[in-house]
């Protein structure tokens, strides 16, 4: 039986009508949660992310504000800005679109973000907070990954997880919140020998590696939950046919538009993989709507911290 097909465009779309109500809320108290998005530069797959994340903000009734520099932005003029955003009290969110140009030190940037406003997750004492189980910002991504499978009723709970990529943004905090839930989590990476063998074992498979269609059908246990973050842009004919080619894969509409664009989304999990797992994440339309989500929620949840108050249920809490 082919895998059920997660949706999460569907499920995002239900997070942020919860947001919605719960700024709705807030407003009756006078208070209206405020983010400021920063943009260093001219990278298109940032300016993407960053439109989206203003737009979503609009539609829940954020207030939200976006400050664009340029590329030859330097770590001073940056460190002032983000010193400047701290100091504001209507401002509960601060979020640093990465990557930062080269010249810009940009584990100083986020070190500087009041970790009470980083709504990203990523300053050392909200990753501190996730790692030792106290209240804090959890990075949106990973926190997307939980609730697709606390919204499909997957249970975590004494299930092997395999998290596939150790980044900061994602592989790790997603293991840590796989972990806080009380899965057995195996963290994989370029070095894992027998990553396929290591991958069949999981109940749960999260794949956060970069590189199209890496899982294939061999690395997923029959029946599994995949989870698929990746984010490839293939423009390559050869890899679009490795992927789309197959008989059963055919896809008659991403064929046309990766021949009028000149290139498609896709994640690092083979097409093959929903015919051997139970559940799977589709690319486009999986996580990718989740992270904007959490990040209008992480926004709700810093303005109710800040000011003293309970957070919106939420099963990241
Ligand atoms: N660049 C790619 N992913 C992310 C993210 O989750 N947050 C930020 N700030 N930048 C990113």
């Amino acid at each position: 039986m082919p895998a059920k097909i997660i949706d999460g465009v569907k499920m995002a779309s239900e997070i942020r009508s919860e947001v919605a109500a719960e700024i709705k809320k807030m407003a009756r108290t006078g208070v209206r949660p405020g983010l400021a998005v920063i943009l260093v530069g001219h990278n298109p797959a940032s300016e993407i992310y960053v439109r989206g994340k203003v737009k979503a903000s609009n539609e829940v009734g954020l207030y939200s504000e976006q400050h664009n520099r340029p590329e030859t932005a330097t770590t001073t003029e940056l460190l002032s800005l983000v010193e400047d955003l701290n100091r504001r009290e209507e401002i509960d969110g601060i979020l640093v679109q990465l990557p930062l140009p080269a010249q810009v030190d940009s584990k100083k940037i986020l070190m500087a973000v009041d970790p009470t406003k980083d709504v990203d997750g990523f300053h050392p004492v909200n990753v501190g907070f996730l790692s030792t189980q106290r209240p804090g910002l959890v990075p949106c991504t990973p926190a997307g990954v939980i609730e697709i499978l606390r919204r499909s009723n997957i249970p975590i709970a004494g299930q092997n997880a395999v998290v596939v990529g150790r980044s900061d943004i994602v592989g790790k905090p997603a293991a840590m919140l796989l972990l806080n839930a009380n899965a057995t989590v195996t963290v994989c990476h370029s070095k894992t020998p027998d990553l396929p063998g290591v991958c069949r074992r999981a109940d749960i498979l999260v794949a956060a590696i970069g590189r199209a269609g890496m899982i294939t059908g061999d690395f997923v246990k029959p029946g599994a939950t995949v989870i698929d973050v990746g984010m490839n842009k293939v423009t390559d004919p050869a890899v679009f046919q490795r992927l789309f080619g197959g008989r059963l894969y055919k896809s008659g509409k991403r064929e046309e538009a990766f021949r009028a664009k000149g290139s498609t989304l896709v994640g690092d999990v083979h097409p093959e993989v929903a015919e051997v797992a139970g559940a799977l994440t589709p690319v486009p339309g999986g996580v990718g709507p989740l992270t904007i989500a959490m990040l209008m929620y992480n926004t709700v949840k810093a303005a109710k911290m800040r000011r003293g108050s309970s957070v919106p249920e939420m099963s990241i809490k």
